[in-house]
Order: C-alpha cells, then structure tokens, then sequence
C-alpha cells in the first residue's frame, strides 16, 4: 500500500492548543511508528492528556510490544484515533505483533492493505480513514518507561476530521456515528460516544444555609 507524503485536503489542522481534547474522552488510538524505513503500528487503550500547553499525553507501551523497540530508538511516534469503522482494524493490530516480520516482509499496513500519510514534520505513518492524528516526539523519562511503561510524549502536529472534530471540539451526533470514536470495553469489545450531553453547574444552596 502506498503512502501519501503531504496532508489529506480533506483534514482540517488541530491548534496545538485543542490537541489534548482528541484524547480528553479516552478513546482507543493506534501507536504508529518507523525506524529505518519500516513501519510499525498497535492499539493502545491507556493514554491521557497530561498537559494543555505544550500538549503532553501519557500512553502505555508494553515491554513486550515491537512498537516499544522502535520508540526507544526512534525517539518518536504517531497517534491516530480510528473510528467505528475501524474497529477490525484496531482489534487485529492490537492482536498482532509486527515483531514477527520485522525488517523484512509486509508491516501490518500491508498485511491489513491499510492506508497511510506521512506527517510533515517527523515522517510519521498516519492511519488513512481515523478520525484524529498526532505527531510526537517522546519526553525521556527512563523511570517511568521502566517502572509503570508510560510514556510522556508531546505533540508537535495535530489534525482532525472536521465533520466529527471541529474548532476543537467533538461533535458525536446521529448523522456522523460510522465517525464516532471507539472505547474498549475489553475483549475486542468496544463502545461509541453515541450520546453527549453539556454538564451544568449545581445552584449552590450554601447561601441559603
Ligand atoms: C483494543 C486494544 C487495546 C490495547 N491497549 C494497549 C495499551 O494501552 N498498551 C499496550 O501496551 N498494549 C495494548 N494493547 C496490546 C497491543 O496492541 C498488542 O500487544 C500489539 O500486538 C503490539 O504490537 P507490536 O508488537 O507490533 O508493537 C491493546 C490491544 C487491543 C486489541
């Protein structure tokens, strides 16, 4: 499968400021990565904004995982958040180890005929179809990789699908549910944000005590 080198038309760019919202709801994103011109890509259910500006998430990578091996040499990696149409997809990649073929063979976007786009600034594999995509470049912190496999990135290029994240926000609605995002319930099993609602201040009673 070929690999776009320049920025769908068709995605909007994401402020730096509003990249932690494409994580604030805990989707399921897809960790890709390369190193010396080999691709690598697995689910990732475990990671959360830690920092608005500059926009730092937390994201758990396994010691056991190929991805782990390419971000301690690379230093970098991509976060695509796919959508209800993709769950196939983010189940096998999460299944799968790209180990077994490492630098020779198909990677896992060949394998699962999975389109890509390179983001501009670190030339990482962007999932074609997702609904959000961040590039980042790993903050070393050793302890935390070691002990808890968390790893603190922060994003340096962010884009949306408009028709489901515009202006920094979400927007889940009936007519655009193939686009909501997907929240593992465990198992393969995973839920949508099929329903939102604006949560509003309580009337504070205190004064009338
Ligand atoms: C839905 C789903 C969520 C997952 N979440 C995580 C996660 O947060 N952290 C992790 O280390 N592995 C997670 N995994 C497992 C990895 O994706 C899996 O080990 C993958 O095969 C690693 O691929 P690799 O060896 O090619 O890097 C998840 C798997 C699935 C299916």
């Amino acid at each position: 499968m070929s690999e776009l080198v320049a920025v769908p038309m068709h995605l909007a760019p994401v402020d730096l400021s509003h990249a932690s919202r494409l994580v604030n709801h805990g989707p399921t994103v897809l960790v890709s990565t390369v190193q010396a011109g080999h691709r690598n890509l697995m689910a990732a259910a475990w990671s959360m904004p830690v920092e608005f500006t500059p926009p730092r998430i937390a994201v758990v990578i396994d010691k056991s995982t190929f991805t782990r091996e390419q971000i301690r040499a690379t230093g970098t990696l991509a976060l695509s958040v796919p959508c209800r149409l993709q769950a196939d997809l983010t189940f096998t990649v999460g299944q799968v180890s790209g180990r077994d073929h490492a630098g020779e063979g198909p990677d896992k976007f060949e394998r699962y005929g999975l389109g890509a786009w390179t983001s501009p600034l670190l030339h990482l594999p962007l999932v074609e179809g997702c609904v959000g995509w961040m590039e980042c470049r790993v903050i070393e912190e050793a302890h935390t990789q070691d002990a808890y496999d968390t790893f603190f990135v922060e994003v340096v290029g962010a884009w949306s699908d408009p028709r489901v994240f515009a202006q920094g926000r979400w927007s889940f609605r009936d007519d655009n549910r193939d686009l909501h995002t997907l929240h593992h319930l465990g198992a393969g099993v995973f839920a949508i944000p099929s329903d939102t609602l604006q949560g509003r201040l309580l009337p504070d009673q205190g004064a009338l005590l």
